[in-house]
């Protein structure tokens, strides 16, 4: 079976010179959970403008449900559905009115618009709230029924940008069981971006790694995360000699792969994290080295992003700032 989304060479320039997209390839297949995981101005909604025909390349070719968007947007369109990042609910209005004017603006029958406005607001977990207004629903609950709204014309394939950017983990918990229900209940493919590496690892079936335009890794979350080649151990120790000491000791040892120092720390990649610990801890005291903290975890993908690209993800994403902004962006939408 052809992929549902088909991109080669994706590029976009923004006119007065910024590359957002440099050249990115990939596939999508019918019925998955796929991710774009990268920092804030990796590229991500820019990307996803324009599978959903709302942005032109620069250069590359792209297929979304068999269709070239720049080709054919209306037909495009009529099989995706696309949540942006931004809330498009009316806060004037109730959630049960808000999902009708979107059934009306795909011309559904007023019956066949009643039942599906109810049937989403069941599965959204809005059914009991479906007639207040919107103005008195949390974050959490206007983010869900702008999914509900993208879901009105049963599209194949939903675009969703940063789904849950500035929500408290609770609520992104759920909104993350709402939309793998989706996939299954529906058998709907799902494109999602995200810079919360949770999210990626919970929700994605798989993930592309972005950064500055460009993808870095793809696959599935386990496949990328044992690709690292074992646990880590993280060591911190006093000075650079005992560092170093540590160092040379610990590559020497068998279930160590590899050894690399970063500020005050060691991480130490081993076949079995559980079971490294202990000839670890017993070689350094034997050279008389004492690490005065040592931890065993298994790679997350903020492990692989690093891998990738050197840098961080956790150091530029979940600030509070950031919750801030998208709060005022809802406050903006309200007036
Ligand atoms: N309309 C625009 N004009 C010029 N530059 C833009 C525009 N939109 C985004 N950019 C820039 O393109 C880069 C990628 O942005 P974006 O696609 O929004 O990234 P992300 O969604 O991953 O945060 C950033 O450097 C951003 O500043
Ligand atoms: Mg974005």
């Amino acid at each position: 079976m052809a992929p549902i989304i088909h991109v080669e060479e994706l590029r976009k320039t923004y006119p007065g010179g910024v590359e957002a997209v440099r050249g990115l390839s990939f596939q999508v297949e019918e019925g998955e959970i796929f991710g774009f995981l990268g920092p804030n101005g990796a590229g991500k909604s820019t990307t996803i403008m324009m599978l959903t025909t709302l942005l032109r390349p620069t250069s590359g070719s792209m297929r979304v449900v068999g269709l070239d968007p720049t080709v054919n947007p209306f037909a495009v369109r009529s099989q995706i559905g696309y949540v942006s990042q931004d809330l498009a609910v009316d806060d004037a209005l109730t959630g049960r009115e808000n999902l009708w004017l979107q059934g009306n603006f795909y011309h559904l029958s007023p019956a066949e618009n009643r039942r599906r406005s109810q049937e989403l607001l069941e599965l959204v977990g809005l059914a009991d709230r479906a007639d207040d207004l919107v103005e008195t629903y949390s974050g959490g609950m206007r983010k869900r029924l702008d999914i509900a709204c993208g879901l009105m014309h049963r599209p194949r394939l939903l675009f969703l940008d940063e789904p849950t950017l500035g929500l408290d983990i609770q609520t992104r918990r759920q909104i993350w069981a709402y939309l793998e229900q989706m996939k299954h209940q529906f058998g709907m493919t799902l494109f999602l971006t995200t810079h919360y590496m949770e999210e990626a690892d919970a929700l994605c079936d798989r993930v592309a790694i972005i950064d500055q335009g460009q993808i870095r890794a793809v696959g599935r979350p386990e496949e990328l995360k044992a690709a690292i080649g074992g646990d880590l151990v993280h060591l911190r120790l006093d000075g650079a000699e005992a560092q170093a000491k540590a160092q040379a000791i610990l590559e020497a040892l068998p279930p160590v792969r590899s050894v690399q120092a970063a500020d005050g720390q060691l991480q130490v990649v081993v076949t079995n994290g559980d079971d490294a610990v202990v000839p670890i801890i017993q070689a350094l005291a034997q050279a008389g080295v004492a690490p005065h903290a040592i931890t065993v975890k298994k790679p997350t993908l903020d492990d692989v992003y690093l891998a990738h690209t050197g840098k961080e993800l956790r150091a530029e994403s979940g600030s509070r700032d950031e919750g801030m902004q998208a709060r005022m962006r809802m406050r903006r939408i309200r007036r």
